[in-house]
């Protein structure tokens, strides 16, 4: 259950946060009014989030969220600071670690917005943590249930990614690395609104930038779980462009991780060769004239090359090179 420990010395703090997520029955709040209560719950309880008070008598917030690091390690902390004591608290909060921290008098919207970020990244840290095939699979489809029109994708951008690393002539772990990247990818969109990755219309500056985030949230996470350099790459880059053009680094040419030059050429590939919410897929010969086109700008052309043959054998056959069982036909 997702759970969530408030800790605040003043009862009307903690009342006011109790009657906020009064509504909210797919979250469990605990409450603690002072850092030793807090710890005891810790060690009882699993708890996802826990957001202290900065400013308590006896064990002050950068001490027990210090403290918090070590009884219950995967926990995320948030510190709430008054207003007034933001500056000397910034250098304690990250001296503690805290994920992030909320100003006092808060915005319940703002707070809720915090703690379920949080929350999901609690979430997404213990899949990717799991070391389980299975469970990395069912997230990336969890990413594709936020956007319909993506269905199946990550198992077709593995497939094609893994033939392209054979091609490549990469190791045996780095294409089970790239495999899992493949499906991990997007990850990072579980942190995107649903109703700007369903838009079909041309997205605002703000909700691109928002979407822009994707592959730097994602990795983050990716990392804090202890997955694999190449895994981290992939969903780091995949949005980078042989030219320098892409984003979030502007990584150019052999910069860019090749797993992740790879998994770019795959991701384009399936994109424009199924339907999306705002246009047809591409007929064959038209989809592979693109990925022709793009090479040298986005695309490694040297590796382009190599996709050719696997882009013909998808013709008729499009789920390459790996069949995953499920695999959606198109
Ligand atoms: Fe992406």
């Amino acid at each position: 259950m997702r759970t969530v420990l408030f800790v605040d010395d003043e009862r009307s703090i903690r009342n006011a946060i109790e009657r906020l997520y009064l509504e909210r029955d797919d979250v469990r709040c605990l409450f603690a009014a002072s850092g030793q209560e807090g710890l005891d719950i810790l060690r009882r309880e699993e708890v996802w989030v826990v957001v202290s008070d900065y400013m308590m008598p006896g064990m002050r917030g950068v001490e027990f969220l210090s403290r918090v690091k070590g009884v219950s390690p995967d926990t995320l902390r948030i510190m709430m600071t008054a207003f007034a004591d933001l500056s000397i608290a910034v250098d304690a909060i990250n001296k503690s670690e805290a994920y992030r921290f909320v100003t006092k008098p808060w915005n319940n919207q703002e707070l809720m917005a915090i703690v379920d970020e949080a929350l999901m990244r609690y979430q997404l840290i213990q899949s990717l943590g799991s070391e389980n095939e299975a469970v990395y699979r069912s997230l990336a489809q969890t990413v594709e249930l936020k956007d319909p029109y993506t269905k199946g994708h990550c198992d077709r951008v593995a497939g094609y990614a893994v033939s392209l690393a054979h091609a490549a002539g990469l190791d045996a772990g780095t294409i089970k690395d790239i495999k899992y990247g493949s499906w991990l990818h997007d990850c990072g969109k579980i942190g995107v609104p649903e109703s700007i990755l369903n838009n079909p219309g041309r997205l605002s500056d703000d909700d691109f930038e928002t979407v822009m985030q994707h592959p730097r949230w994602g990795s983050e996470v990716a990392r804090q779980a202890h997955m694999p350099e190449t895994v981290i790459n992939i969903i780091l880059y995949h949005h980078e462009r042989y030219d320098g053009k892409g984003y979030p680094s502007g990584l150019h040419g052999e910069q860019i991780p090749v797993e992740a030059r790879i998994v770019a050429i795959a991701d384009v590939f399936d994109a424009i060769y199924s339907d999306r919410p705002y246009r047809k897929a591409y007929e064959y010969d038209r989809a592979v004239a693109v990925m022709r086109e793009l090479a040298g700008s986005h695309f490694d052309p040297r590796l382009i090359e190599f996709f050719m043959p696997i882009a013909e054998a998808a013709r008729n056959n499009p789920a390459p090179g790996m069949m995953v069982q499920g695999t959606e036909a198109r």
